[in-house]
């Protein structure tokens, strides 16, 4: 009985409205703020402009640093250093992530690049000038640059919590000496930053002991725990907003030592001041994506089924602090297989500190594992997609537990139908166009879906409008725009009555912005809070003796498109705008708050998905061109139709840089990153992008939440990268495992 209601329930959905932007017309005017724009409301007095001066040595002590001549350059305001800096009670780890700050407390320097003292000037040319003049002399020490040349040093996380060494299952290394078929390959994912277009910002000023923020963050709350912490002062005096981020993609999960810095000069001077760092800044002091190398074993039997599959990774980490980067996670969990083990292990090196990347984990995970799938499928004599098939994981071996909904084999059917793939010649290298080859491959894409508890607050006003706040942000997603509509179709109203405000911390408690978890935390939180303002709508109408609805029982009382009327007679009603009118025009006001069912843990809950990538190979550069890319997903409810595929989109192209291009590079003697601009850190634009077609198959996972709705802002950039990795050996029958696939290694290759 149950399952069949569930087979009923698990159907695709007619695709919702593409509305627009919530925020749109304000970006494109102008009108809508980022951070770095605000020029008030401070406290009289004039902004100072900070410059964070970074260390030019990968490892080492400061001995001393001479800023007379810096402080008495034009416009100077103050020169902060570690030897005259505040000493700050600098407290424990926040959350969401253990952050090892460098806010001029001590003279150690652990990488090239790191903050060791901030310039104050009316101007921030001034602060630039200033900061060449300041003399300083190091005490330089080895330093561990050779990432590749170290691996034998890789040691067990410092951390256990996140150890994935603890998950094995069966005997792989025994599957492995028995298999028929058996694939060992090693695999390479180079550090990677996340460059979003805005880059980061903090305004800082002081009333007394309250600090306010402008700053640009994915998690207004946890900026606020931790300044408070850092600080040493109450989160109550800690004030953050930030209206609109221009992309965070993670590095602007956690709070980083710049935001520090800023409140820290602005106390000094009693100014307000605003620290922007520069496109350079950002490679080093705000996080990148940790290199990764995978060793991946797979073994099958003649009938194509997984019987073993081994993943063991060795991350580079900061000298600061273990981030885990779970490339080995997918492994465990995208395909059944007999057995299953996986490792990761970490080499200390003096780069800046690696963080959350989008979709971090599955995005080199996916990478590497579907490659060697491909790879896999080859030796097996096997369409990619069959052999997918024939090991698709019914449950989660891994954690042993149900899926909340999957919907993968139609991910592949439609994707593949929409393709074209039944047409794609298996052997490499016959299939050519002018002067290129042209090749095609698939792979799958995979996230986990993450709900938090999330609050909002409902209120309706005397003119007839209703607002919506919740302390959560927008880092460019179209979180704005859904809220909206989720309010709108709460509540029985149009969207054009609805207005919302986010990214302000005296608003009602949100998750972060990360893990793709918004819309499914703040979605259910905004249902909930809507339900209970229409509630005390009702209330009010029945206890008020000038109501038509007055003295009615609550059940027999509705609330709709701005309405409280009788459910039987529903002309007996009133609109609630002159239900506020007599009642003194106060607005009528409610929070609400949504949080994860207790069953929620005794499932697996993933997005899926199928990507199919077609690419042309010049012959003689061999130079790749991504001339197609089709894709289908399934993520659950798409809220809107044109925001939430233009996510999925820009994690599509986004595995296309993952592919061909990106890479930071080092300077091997000064470890300082020699491509730190987006005119080396290549990206990729317009010409680098062929066709994209996307789809979703809009089934409501409706044990994850009550929309139905899983995160998408993560998901896009899995599987895409190894689709084009394995579209690029089916051209050439060239296969590179050092990644990005840059001509110079198909040339070799
Ligand atoms: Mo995302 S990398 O979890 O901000």
């Amino acid at each position: 009985m149950i399952e069949i209601e569930q087979a009923q329930e698990e159907q695709s959905k007619p695709l919702p409205q593409p509305e627009h932007r919530y925020e749109g017309v304000g970006k494109v005017t102008g009108k809508a703020k980022y951070v770095a724009e605000f020029t008030g409301p401070f406290p009289r007095k004039n902004m100072v402009y900070a410059y964070m001066v970074q260390a030019t040595i990968p490892s080492g002590d400061l001995v001393s640093m001479d800023t007379r001549v810096a402080e008495r350059a034009p416009g100077v305001v103050a020169v902060i250093t570690p030897f005259n800096a505040p000493k700050l009670p600098v407290g424990k780890p926040q959350p969401p992530a253990k952050r090892s700050l460098k806010v001029l407390q001590d003279t150690k320097i652990d990488y090239n690049g790191q903050p060791i003292a901030v310039v104050l000037a009316e101007s921030l040319v001034q602060a630039m000038f200033a900061a060449r003049l300041i003399g300083i002399k190091y005490a330089p020490q080895p330093a561990k640059l050779d990432f590749m040349g170290r691996l034998g040093e890789a040691r067990p996380l410092k951390t256990t919590s996140r150890d994935p060494n603890t998950k094995n299952r069966g005997d792989a290394n025994k599957a492995l000496s028995e298999a028929q078929v058996k694939l060992e390959q090693t695999y390479v994912t180079p550090i990677q930053n996340h460059n979003p277009m805005e880059p980061h910002a903090t305004i800082a000023w002081w009333e007394g002991e309250k600090l306010s923020v402008y700053d640009t963050t994915q998690y207004i709350t946890g900026d606020k725990m931790s300044l408070a912490r850092v600080l040493n002062i109450a989160q109550d005096d800690v004030h953050v907003m930030c209206p609109i981020v221009g992309g965070g993609f993670g590095s602007k999960g956690s709070m980083w030592s710049h935001v520090v810095l800023a409140a820290m000069a602005a106390k000094l001077v009693q100014r307000p001041v605003k620290l922007v760092l520069g496109r350079e800044q950002m490679f080093g002091p705000v996080g990148a994506r940790p290199t990764t190398v995978n060793t991946i074993k797979i073994a099958a039997g003649p009938d194509g089924k997984i019987t073993g599959l081994k993943h063991d990774a060795v991350i580079h980490a900061s000298m600061l602090e273990d981030f885990v980067e779970q490339s080995p996670g997918v492994s465990r969990m995208l395909y059944q297989s007999g057995s299953n083990e996986t490792s990761l292990k970490v080499v200390e090196m003096n780069y800046g500190v690696p963080t959350f990347m989008r979709a971090p984990g599955e995005s080199t995970g996916t990478a590497v594992l579907e490659i060697a799938m491909d790879e896999m499928a080859e030796k097996m004599k096997m369409d990619p997609v069959e052999f997918r098939l024939l090991n698709y994981a019914e449950k989660d071996l891994s954690e042993d537990l149900p899926w909340s909904s999957k919907h993968l084999r139609e991910c592949y059917a439609q994707a593949g139908e929409r393709f074209g793939w039944s047409k794609r010649n298996a052997t490499p290298g016959q299939t050519t166009e002018g002067n290129e080859y042209i090749g095609h491959g698939m792979a799958t894409a995979v996230y986990g879906a993450y709900r938090s508890a999330a609050n909002a607050m409902v209120r309706f006003l005397p003119n007839g409008r209703v607002f919506i706040g919740i302390g959560s942000q927008d880092l460019g997603t179209g979180t704005y725009t859904i809220l909206q509509q989720t309010a709108a179709q709460a509540l029985g109203m149009d969207l054009s009555l609805i207005d919302v405000k986010m990214g302000d911390s005296t608003l009602p408690k949100a998750p972060v912005s990360g893990g793709s978890q918004s819309a499914a935390s703040i979605g259910p939180a905004v249902q909930a809070a809507c339900t209970q303002a229409m509630l005390k709508l009702a209330d009010l109408a029945i206890g008020d003796p000038k109501s038509p609805v007055h003295g009615a029982l609550p059940e027999d009382v509705a609330v709709e498109k701005g309405r409280v009327f009788l459910k039987k007679t529903s002309t007996q009603g009133e609109d609630f705008t002159a239900l506020i009118a007599r009642n003194g025009n106060r607005p009528v006001e409610t929070t609400g708050s949504a949080e994860p069912s207790e069953t929620s843990s005794s499932m697996s809950k993933h997005s899926w998905g199928a990507v199919f990538a077609e690419v042309g190979v010049d012959k003689d550069t061999h130079m790749v061109r991504v001339k197609r890319l089709v894709a289908t997903y399934d993520i659950g409810t798409l809220l809107n139709h044109k925001t939430g595929l233009n996510q999925l989109m820009g994690g599509l192209v986004w595995s296309v840089g993952f592919a061909l291009h990106e890479e930071t590079h080092f300077d091997p003697n000064t470890g300082r990153t020699v491509n730190e601009s987006l005119a080396e850190y290549h990206v990729p634009v317009n010409s680098d992008v062929g066709e994209v077609d996307v789809t979703v198959l809009n089934i409501p996972d409706m044990k994850f939440s009550p929309q139905g709705a899983r995160g998408i802002g993560e998901i896009g950039i899995t599987g895409g990268m190894a689709a084009i990795a394995n579209a690029i050996y089916n051209a050439t029958g060239k296969r590179v495992r050092d990644y990005p696939i840059t001509p110079d290694k198909l040339l070799q290759a």
